[in-house]
């Protein structure tokens, strides 16, 4: 049976308070926000009036203004705030294209786990994260005290990324804007070894310089890859979001280049206010 794993730190910065109908319904700091959720094909819990009267705004999937944000008030940038252990992260949250706000909230349970083991290794370690976003998993890491080394393909969320290692008072996160499997294959040249590794690969990418990011086709390489960089010892966060995708694919694939190391296959969910369970992406830990 593969386990469900959810973020249980968000104090108040950020909640899921209803899905269903494709749409989900969360709270992201001071605005409520319903956005498209392909996974959520049920019925929600509560009204549509019910969304209405609650939402500062909502990412229209169809009709006159599909595919944009219709919001109550201003469109400006916002904070929120994740606390781990006697630390806490701070990251801006904008209205992008495409439903996007800045973070994946469900990586909260992520964090955690790479926060917790990046302070196991004391300070004397490297941790790569690859296919990095606005760096959450970044800001774990280096808020345990490690180097981080964050790779994206696209400049503007790396800037994103730096601009919140600013607003968590953190610095010296070395920034790569480029393809991840070409940097990664670079390390292995270098004969480099990292004590540890994230990745969160999309189901489709775009490198730097427009290489081609397909997962069905290239996880297995960049997993080959990724095994020679980490140390004997390292521990590595694997987060798949792929519809349909099951975890024992995931499992088969990490005994492939992991068969020497404890891997825990889980899914990665978040709970709603009305005790729904949506669930999110497939985790492999080592
Ligand atoms: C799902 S997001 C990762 C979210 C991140 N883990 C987080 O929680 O903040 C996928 C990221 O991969 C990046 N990306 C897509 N193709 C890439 C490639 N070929 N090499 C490096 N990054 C890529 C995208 O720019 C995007 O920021």
């Amino acid at each position: 049976m593969i386990e469900a794993i959810y973020p249980i730190n968000w104090a108040g910065d950020y909640e899921l308070i209803d899905s269903g109908s494709g749409m989900k319904l969360e709270k992201f700091g001071g605005q409520i926000l319903a956005r498209p959720e392909p996974q959520a094909i049920w019925n929600a819990r509560l009204s549509k009036a019910e969304w209405e009267g609650m939402q500062t705004g909502n990412f229209a999937q169809e009709g006159s203004h599909k595919g944009q944000w219709n919001l109550k008030g201003q469109s400006k940038p916002w904070f929120i705030n994740y606390k781990l252990g006697g630390d806490s992260i701070k990251m801006k949250l904008n209205f992008t294209q495409f439903k996007h706000v800045g973070i994946f909230p469900e990586q909260a349970a992520n964090w955690d786990y790479i926060y917790t083991k990046s302070k196991e290794l004391e300070g004397k370690a490297s941790v790569l994260n690859l296919f990095a976003y606005t760096g959450g998993a970044s800001l774990a890491a280096k808020s345990a005290g490690v180097d981080v080394v964050h790779v994206d393909s696209i400049k503007q969320v790396v800037s994103w990324a730096n601009e919140n290692q600013e607003y968590s008072k953190l610095k010296n996160i070395r920034w790569v804007v480029e393809d991840a499997l070409k940097f990664v294959s670079r390390e292995v040249k270098r004969e480099k070894k990292y004590q540890g590794i994230i990745l969160d690969p999309p189901a489709y990418g775009i490198g730097a310089k427009g290489e081609r990011w397909k997962l069905e086709e290239k996880l297995g390489e960049l997993l080959q890859q990724v095994a020679k960089l980490l140390s004997h010892d390292g521990f590595m966060v694997l987060n798949v979001y792929s519809l349909g995708l099951s975890p024992y694919i995931i499992q088969n694939m990490m005994t492939d280049y992991f068969s020497d190391r404890v891997v825990t296959i889980t899914e990665l969910c978040l709970k709603s206010r009305t005790q729904q369970i949506l669930p999110l992406g497939i985790v492999a830990r080592i």
